[in-house]
């Protein structure tokens, strides 16, 4: 009788013996969780697609804060509603914009209880849905350069910790950075949307922010799903740019870039579990189709086994409390 030559089955024998050898751990602690805030709003919001995360009022906004910071959550992204949107995407720069407000508060309540983090675009802010500005029928990179950089800076007198660019303009992070240190804010981090994706995945933010394009899509500006190497030219050219954290999006379908960025670069690596990984585990807990908190962690895991040092994840809140549940 042969035996096996090697008997994987060993270091499965027990729960004991299994936690020895487990390899990729997750903990509150490698989360940030997005917080949207809306101007002139009274009541929270409840967004429909996805069950759980609401749109907040600035009155509001501490005691989700508090929360989080409770569950053992590190970081915060913030995402802001304007009540105005123009052109020019003028109350994203706005000294007194919603984003701006919310970093202030936040900043004066908790001191540096929380990293503070706040989503660099235009789509929220301009009346086009274009995350850059719109020229003709054109979305002109250069001139959003100059507002992005004036978004960041904003941000920065406010408190910001991190500003993260999400428009996928060519240059932003160069373009911010120079900005950010005219201004003396040698200390502001920059987590860039360095690879992020012309996903179909983004729908249910779109309602939440309400951020959809009024023409055209943003296939001109943001990365083919298709081409995992100009994925990874952007990610190198961020670096090259001086990025702090570079970001994949979406994570769960592009996790091979997030492996293969891991294994070619030295910088800390964030993941974005985007609002449509969240709203299909939901819809279909809701259904009975599967377990919630054993798919939500399994899809965790899987983001940071990928090499994922952090993950921007709708799933926060929950995963936190599944966490200390088991
Ligand atoms: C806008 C922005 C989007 C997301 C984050 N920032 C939407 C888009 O590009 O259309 C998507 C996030 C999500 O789906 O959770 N710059």
């Amino acid at each position: 009788m042969s035996f096996p030559t090697r008997r994987l089955r060993r270091l499965r024998t027990s729960d004991k013996m299994r936690e020895l050898v487990q390899q990729t751990t997750l903990s509150p602690k490698d989360f940030i969780c997005p917080v949207f805030v809306q101007e002139d709003l009274k009541e929270k919001v409840k967004i429909e697609s996805m069950p759980e995360i609401e749109r907040l009022p600035l009155s509001d906004v501490n005691d989700e804060i508090a929360a989080i910071i409770d569950l053992g959550i590190p970081a915060i992204m913030i995402f802001g509603i304007p009540s105005q949107k123009d052109e020019a995407g003028s109350s994203a720069f706005d000294d007194n914009g919603i984003v701006q407000k919310a970093i202030s508060q936040i900043r004066k309540k908790f001191g540096n209880k929380i990293v503070i983090m706040a989503d660099v675009c235009l789509c929220q802010f301009t009346s086009t849905g274009h995350c850059g500005i719109v020229q003709g029928n054109k979305i002109d990179n250069d001139t959003s350069l100059e507002t992005l950089a004036k978004i960041a800076v904003s941000q920065a007198k406010a408190g910001v910790d991190t500003v993260s660019p999400s428009a996928m303009m060519d240059g932003q992070v160069a373009a911010i950075r120079k900005a950010l240190d005219e201004n003396g804010f040698t200390d502001v981090s920059i987590m860039s949307h360095s690879a992020k994706h012309r996903s179909n995945f983004y729908s249910p933010f779109r309602d939440a922010a309400e951020c959809a394009p009024k023409f055209g899509d943003r296939k001109t500006y943001q990365v083919p799903y298709t081409n995992a190497r100009e994925a990874m030219m952007e990610v190198e050219t961020d670096i090259q740019e001086g990025v702090d954290i570079v970001m994949i999006k979406p994570a769960l379908a592009y996790l091979d870039l997030i492996a293969e960025t891991r294994r070619k670069y030295n910088v800390p690596v964030s993941a974005y579990s985007v609002s449509g990984e969240y709203a299909m585990v939901k819809a279909a807990s809701q259904l009975g189709y599967v377990n919630e908190k054993d798919i939500t962690l399994e899809i965790l895991y899987s983001i940071k086994r990928a090499g994922a040092d952090m993950i921007v994840t709708y799933f926060a809140k929950s995963a936190s409390k599944f966490l200390q549940e088991s």
